[in-house]
């Protein structure tokens, strides 16, 4: 268990912050790190070319310690949309074949696919939400033969669920299907082990769980796709780039390993330090307490909210720090508006209202939330 880590952050007390699935605060290091990484481009004759590999393989390394990786592994990369049209492009996918996805999926993970499967004269199969709340089972009876992609989070970004990913991945794997995983709503907090999942791609966006900035994320590459596609034609990616004076000396090579998939400028030097921070801090706290430490957080609300009419999914389907919870009424339209007029901050995702807690959430936010729905829903 952590205690509570409010001090680490610049939240008012008077501030309730559950939407750290719309995006986290920054840790006051991460900020001060930023700051730095922003004060250094004051005095670009102290920027040398080792600068622009260091803190990329150090972020590299960081991440891939999250999910047992190497850094040869991961490709830094500004966006999902990013990492998904990269997964679209090396994966094949033939005529009248299938993506499987799940339905309500973030728009990230379906837009690629449907282009890749117009092109191809292939199509998306969708797998609907399932009313017991058992997204795993439903996606086991979609599988099919005609299925070679299959596409998932492992936390549904709008009801927050829990995927089952390792079994979905022993049998897909069996039939010798792609997986893609987008891990933006869980990785940081949910630990996952590569080795085990073996997906194809793992995409994960940095601004939420991972504490770091917008317009920066990572994407895993299974080292069967280590020769694969990138989507741009980079120079800081291949061999002899260290050597600035002898860029001119063009080779045709990209690295034999995932930083081919780099996007352009990756070696961002204001963006980096804060993805930097923000992870050191999360490997010092280890995602495995976070995960326990966030389970009890919600435990607690969960049992609390039920008492005043909210219904989240069956315990055993829910992920471990996301609450999707419907209530026994229709609720008032401007209920978001009301709550943040209190300073209270949830999101709504369809007909989910998505409390999304982390570290810095004490008791008082509960109650506070608690008191004002008691109130508001009178
Ligand atoms: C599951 C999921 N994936 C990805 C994203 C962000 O995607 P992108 O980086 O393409 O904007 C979000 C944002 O809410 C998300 O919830």
């Amino acid at each position: 268990m952590i205690n509570n880590q409010r001090h680490l952050f610049q939240i008012p007390d008077d501030v309730h912050y559950f939407n750290c699935a719309y995006m986290s605060p920054l840790l006051n290091s991460a900020a001060i790190a930023g700051c730095e990484g922003i004060n250094s481009k004051k005095h670009p004759w102290k920027i040398g070319a080792s600068d622009f590999f260091s803190d990329s393989n150090r972020a590299r390394q960081l991440f891939a310690g999250l999910i047992n990786a190497g850094a040869q592994d991961i490709a830094l990369i500004p966006s999902v949309s990013y990492g998904t049209a990269i997964a679209a492009l090396n994966l094949p996918i033939t005529r009248n074949e299938k993506i499987l996805v799940l339905a309500e999926e973030f728009p990230s993970n379906i837009y690629a696919w449907r282009v890749k499967a117009k092109a191809q004269g292939a199509s998306l199969k969708t797998v609907e939400r399932p009313a017991d709340n058992d997204w795993t089972g439903a996606i086991l009876e979609a599988l099919d033969e005609q299925v070679r992609v299959v596409v998932l989070p492992q936390t549904h970004w709008v009801d927050g669920v829990q995927i089952n990913l390792q079994l979905v991945s022993d049998i897909i794997k069996r039939l010798n299907c792609a997986l893609v995983l987008d891990l933006t709503q869980s990785l940081g907090v949910v630990s996952v082990d590569v080795q085990k999942l073996q997906p194809d791609f793992l995409i994960c966006a940095s601004y939420k769980w991972l504490l770091g900035p917008y317009s920066f994320g990572f994407l895993y590459a299974h080292p069967k796709h280590h020769h694969g596609l990138p989507l741009e034609q980079g120079w800081v990616n291949r061999p002899g780039a260290e050597n600035f004076s002898r860029l001119i000396d063009y080779t045709d090579t990209l690295n034999p390993d995932a930083s081919r998939f780099d996007v352009g400028e990756r070696s961002n030097m204001q963006l980096l330090p804060i993805a930097i921070s923000a992870l050191e801090q999360i490997h010092a706290w280890q995602p495995a307490q976070i995960e326990e430490t966030l389970s009890l957080y919600t435990n607690r609300l969960e049992q609390r909210l039920s008492e005043i009419g909210f219904k989240s999914c069956n315990r055993a389907y829910r992920s471990p720090h996301y609450l999707g919870v419907t209530y026994t009424q229709v609720l008032p339209e401007d209920l978001l508006q009301q709550l943040a007029s209190k300073q209270i901050f949830i999101s709504q995702r369809g007909e989910f209202l998505r409390i999304a807690p982390y570290l810095y959430n004490n008791q008082h936010d509960a109650d506070v939330l608690i008191d004002a729905l008691v109130e508001i829903l009178r």
